[in-house]
């Protein structure tokens, strides 16, 4: 039984996820956090009869009580994209909204879990572990940057390819971090065989990497994908809880390859060098990243050029987000 925090509810993401946690039998309190609306949005979900107690926090002065005592923060707060812009263009103002928020996490539940969904998040979720470790607080196996939508769409996508694909049951692993070219589906180790040709390969991987901005410039300048984004990050949020629970689950994330350092030499193998955080698919337990899992397979030739180039790009955003933490 799990308290979780939702920081930035009132959003486009953050409704219908607040939603689907309050559907989550293993959730007992849920605590909604806005700078904005927030108390109309507890109020209306509070009304839907299942067992978790919903409670409202509005504006700066109750962050401190919105994640305290809590298991699990989830973090969708924070502006989106507009046609034309890339997730780094987002650093500017959701860098220091993920750090304010972190810091209060650190101070008033330092062992719950973070899983956040803040873009950019190969930047924000080295913020979010620069401000633990400053705190003395970072543990990796409890820092989770949330890919699942990532992993979602490949399957979905690679079912338009082959109708006789379920797509709710297919996986693929995807690995590197969740923007444009760092995302690097492994079509050739999916959990069905898909038998692509080279040039399917390649037209799939990249709708997978670009999925975002379909969203984004369907949606004309009203935001990006945040339906979708709840059901993967409420796919993700009860991965976590079933294994806090004692599951064995499997989901990806993007996370600090300290978490594992047996594991981490594997990936490191693969073509992510010397990079500290890296999207993987994730054995989760009781304590969070139990392991890093096994991917079943060597990637192919074009999987490992495509991680050789997500890895250069990555290198420059963790720095980003490393580096905005030790000059603030
Ligand atoms: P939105 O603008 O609809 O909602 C963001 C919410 O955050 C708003 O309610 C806003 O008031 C709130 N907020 C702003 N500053 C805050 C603060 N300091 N404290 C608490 N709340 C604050 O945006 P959205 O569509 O919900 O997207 C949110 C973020 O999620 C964006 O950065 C977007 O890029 C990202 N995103 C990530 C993924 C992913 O796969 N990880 C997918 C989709 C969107
Ligand atoms: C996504 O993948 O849909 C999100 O990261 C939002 C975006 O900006 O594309």
């Amino acid at each position: 039984m799990v308290s979780v925090a939702i920081l930035g509810a009132a959003g486009g993401i953050g409704q219908p996820l607040s939603l689907l946690m309050k559907l989550n039998a293993g959730v007992t309190k849920l605590h909604l956090y806005d700078i904005v609306n927030v108390p109309g949005v507890a109020a209306d979900i509070s009304h839907v009869a299942t067992n978790a107690e919903v409670q409202s926090f509005l504006g700066a002065g109750q962050l401190a009580a919105a994640v305290t005592k809590i298991d699990l923060a989830i973090i969708p707060a924070g502006v989106p994209r507009k046609p034309g812009m890339t997730r780094d263009d987002l650093f500017k103002i959701n860098a220091g909204i993920v750090k304010t928020l972190v810091e209060a996490i650190a101070a008033h539940s330092p062992q719950a879990f973070i899983a956040v969904i803040s873009n950019p998040v190969n930047s924000t979720v080295p913020i979010a572990a620069e401000v633990l470790k400053a705190k003395g607080v970072f543990d990796p196996r409890r820092l989770f940057g949330v890919t699942t939508l990532d992993v979602v769409r490949a399957s979905r996508f690679a079912r338009d390819l082959r109708p006789g694909v379920d797509a709710a049951a297919l996986r693929v692993p995807v690995v590197g971090g969740h923007s444009g070219t760092t995302i690097v589906p492994l079509l050739s180790l999916a959990s069905t065989r898909l038998g692509l040709s080279d040039e399917e390969t390649e037209e799939l991987t990249t709708r997978i990497q670009f999925g975002g901005d379909e969203v984004v410039k369907a949606k004309d300048g009203a935001g990006s994908a945040t339906l979708s984004m709840a059901y993967a990050g409420a796919r993700f949020a009860d991965s976590l809880i079933r294994a806090i629970n004692g599951d064995a689950v499997v989901e990806p994330a993007f996370i600090a390859l300290a978490a594992d350092p047996d594991g981490a030499k594997e990936v490191r193998g693969l073509g992510a060098g010397d990079l500290d955080y890296f999207a993987v698919p994730v054995e989760l337990g009781p304590r969070g990243v139990q392991r890093i899992a096994q991917l079943g397979g060597a990637p192919t030739a074009f999987e490992r050029k495509a991680i050789a180039v997500a890895a250069e790009a990555l290198a420059a955003n963790i720095k980003t987000g490393a580096a905005f933490v030790a000059g603030a």
